[in-house]
């Protein structure tokens, strides 16, 4: 199946459900550029998101991000992974509206703990607990999450390219 694409896709969610590898495949897929806002701040400030955090704080990260992806969303047809902060900040969630067309990857708390538990790369899970810590973040944030416009949600082992297909179902 073909789909143009006018708008650039968003895609949000927490962390571990998959926005950059789904993002690739669909973008892949769809046959459109694939833009990651995590990326591109890590690559613009030449730091990891750990070495952001530690050295300039969490708010910096999130001015940066909002610069970028206010950048990168005029980017017609394209798709959009962005970190599974962006979605809560207002202002973000008015250019991701006006813009794009934000797609919510959703999958459930223990499939999101399994994919993050042996990486070290998300600060906000660097606590002494941090499966608790995942889970707080999960309900305070599904409120907000479920303010977009689409929402396409994942099995355990669902594979990549069978997501995207689900995505491209969804648009
Ligand atoms: C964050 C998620 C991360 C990254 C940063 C903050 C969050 O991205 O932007 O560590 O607030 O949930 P992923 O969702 O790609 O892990």
């Amino acid at each position: 199946m073909t789909l143009r694409l006018k708008k650039t896709v968003v895609l949000i969610g927490m962390m571990g459900a998959g926005k950059t590898a789904v993002g690739r495949a669909l973008a892949e897929r769809l046959h459109v550029p694939f833009l990651d806002s995590d990326e591109e701040i890590e690559r613009a400030a030449a730091m990891s998101i750990p070495e952001i955090f530690a050295r300039d704080g969490e708010d910096f990260f999130r001015a940066r991000e909002s610069e970028v992806i206010s950048r990168l969303i005029t980017n017609e047809g394209a798709i959009l992974s962005t970190g599974g902060g962006a979605f809560l900040q207002a202002r973000n969630r008015e250019v991701i509206h006006e813009q794009g067309v934000s797609v919510w990857l959703d999958a459930e708390l223990q499939t999101l703990w399994n994919r993050v538990r042996h990486k070290n790369t998300r600060p906000l899970l660097r606590t002494r607990d941090p499966k608790a810590t995942l889970t707080e973040i999960y309900h305070k944030r599904v409120p907000i999450y479920a303010k977009a416009d689409l929402r396409v949600t994942s099995e355990p082992r669902l594979p990549i390219p069978e997501m995207a297909n689900r995505v491209v179902e969804a648009l």
